[in-house]
């Protein structure tokens, strides 16, 4: 990255946004952060947590549907973000007879989402560099997450296809976590069972996603990539 600037983050308020954003304002120096999310409190709450003397700090509640993603492009004036990370995304099954309403939903938050938001706020960028997030698995998805890796796999594709169109001012890459981050809320033994499945023998945590978020940041050679960080899990035998 050549310059701090003004970084936009869609999904800042997850576990990994969050990571992200904390990231972002202490350790890359940015004058200026767009915290984008459904939930005006977190916003809120994270926000104070960030905002300082050098670092102004906006907050925009965004409802999660395609028309309020539609004026996102007309609510942040051309010229103002020079990063847009977007960590936002849904991991929940959609078993054979899933309901359409659920299928979109899911579907909004891995795909659409993202998209709508990239066309709204990248031709009002100059400079800079987009992120996304996909899944290591994407490839070799589960059964029963139909949904969620198509999803992931189609957004995983749109780095190939955005990357000549935004070139040469704009990089475009993706980073691809494994299981990472178990939630306060996964079962007690759910750690040590998926660990079994990394052939590095942990689970990583925001530490190796924030070095390969430098990475991408830092490495104006790079677009069009999608950096695997799982621990080798994606390409284990089955
Ligand atoms: N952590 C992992 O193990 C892992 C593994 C593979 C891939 N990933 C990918 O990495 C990214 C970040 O993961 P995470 O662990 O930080 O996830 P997380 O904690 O669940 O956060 C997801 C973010 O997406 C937002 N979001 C979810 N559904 C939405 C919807 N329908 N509309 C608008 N926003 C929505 C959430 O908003 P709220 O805060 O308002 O809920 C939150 O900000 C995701 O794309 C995820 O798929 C994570």
């Amino acid at each position: 990255m050549s310059s701090p600037g003004c970084a936009l983050l869609l999904g800042a308020t997850g576990v990994l946004g969050t990571a992200i954003t904390r990231y972002l304002s202490t350790k890359k120096g940015m004058e200026r952060m767009i915290l984008v999310g459904r939930d005006q409190k977190k916003l809120r709450d994270l926000a104070a947590t960030v905002s300082g003397e050098a670092l102004t700090v906006e907050t925009v509640h965004l409802p999660s549907t395609l028309e309020a993603y539609s004026t996102l492009g007309a609510r942040i004036p051309a010229g103002t973000v020079d990063l847009l990370v977007i960590p936002m995304g849904f991991h929940q099954p959609s078993p054979l007879g899933t309901a359409p309403k659920r299928l979109e939903t899911i579907l909004f938050a891995n795909l659409m989402g993202p998209l709508v938001a990239i066309h709204q706020i990248a031709p009002g960028m100059s400079r800079g560099s987009v992120v996304l997030f996909g899944d290591a698995m994407a490839n070799r998805p589960m059964a029963g997450f139909s949904a969620y890796y198509a999803a992931k796999a189609a957004l995983q594709s749109l780095v190939s296809s955005l990357s000549s169109e935004l070139a040469p001012n704009i990089r475009i890459n993706a980073l691809l976590p494994g299981i990472m981050n178990i939630k306060p809320v996964a079962p007690p033994d759910a750690s040590k069972r998926w660990s079994g499945k990394v052939p590095l023998g942990y689970l990583g945590g925001n530490e190796p996603l924030l070095l390969s978020l430098d990475l991408l940041l830092e490495n104006n050679y790079l677009t069009g990539s999608l950096l695997t960080v799982d621990g080798g899990a994606s390409t284990a035998p089955v």
